[in-house]
């Protein structure tokens, strides 16, 4: 698969298999993420890959932790976005909620829980990074976290960025031990998708680029 059809053809996947991700396979998708770029090639990101059992362990600590705080999915914003902006994100739910439905849940219920059992993928990459890294440096996790899912797709696996579980930080920091000098920006869900659950049909819309590019010329 060369890139532009990596670029093209991959999705967020909603719903794995329970086929295991051999450690080999993972390990080639990291070493071929680890080449994106980074300022002054820092790269600022450290990465716990949780497989198996210990993935499903994890997930029921996260379950735990969402029934008694319920923090949801959502832009984690501090002003209000533009509307333009929540127009696409409500686009993409109403695009998935017949998917989910048909699959006898509702958009939040699978979404939030689903996002915390990293939709039964085998294989989680919880990227963190150093808490000295200014907010300026998680540019290149975002960078690291497009090399990932497209190295993922050339190597044959489906993935799905989750944001959600950085609120939950806390309770993974301590289910792994990992120190809180560490921030958890982001998880990567890896496995092989369930080509029978209707959430894999969706497919997400992009803008027209007259409503995001200025030519100056
Ligand atoms: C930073 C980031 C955080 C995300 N967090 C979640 C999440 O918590 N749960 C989820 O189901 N999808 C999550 N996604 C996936 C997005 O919803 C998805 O990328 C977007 O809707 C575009 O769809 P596509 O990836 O299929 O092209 C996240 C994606 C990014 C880049």
């Amino acid at each position: 698969m060369d890139v532009l059809d990596a670029i093209r053809t991959r999705r967020s996947c909603r719903a794995f298999t329970d086929d295991p991700v051999a450690k080999e396979l993972a390990e080639q998708v990291l070493q071929d993420a680890s080449r994106a770029p980074s300022a002054i090639n820092m790269q600022p990101w450290e990465i716990h890959m949780v497989l198996g059992e210990e993935r499903k362990r994890l997930s029921r600590r996260l379950l735990k932790a969402f029934n008694e705080r319920r923090v949801t999915c959502g832009p984690g914003a501090e002003r209000p976005i533009p509307e333009r902006f929540m127009a696409r994100s409500r686009q993409c739910a109403e695009g998935m909620t017949p998917l989910i439905e048909r699959m006898g849940s509702d958009f939040k219920t699978y979404i939030n829980e689903g996002s915390l059992n990293f939709y039964g993928a085998p294989a989680v990459a919880l990227i963190f990074a150093d808490g000295s890294f200014p907010p300026d440096r998680m540019i290149d996790v975002g960078a690291l976290v497009g090399y990932l899912v497209l190295a993922a797709a050339a190597h044959g696996l489906a993935t799905c960025p989750i944001g959600l579980v950085a609120w939950y930080q806390d309770e993974i920091r301590d289910h792994l031990n990992i120190p809180e000098s560490k921030n958890l920006i982001i998880s990567v869900a890896l496995g092989f998708p369930d080509q029978g659950a209707a959430v894999n049909e969706f497919r997400s819309p992009r803008a027209n680029l007259k409503e995001f590019v200025r030519w100056i010329d």
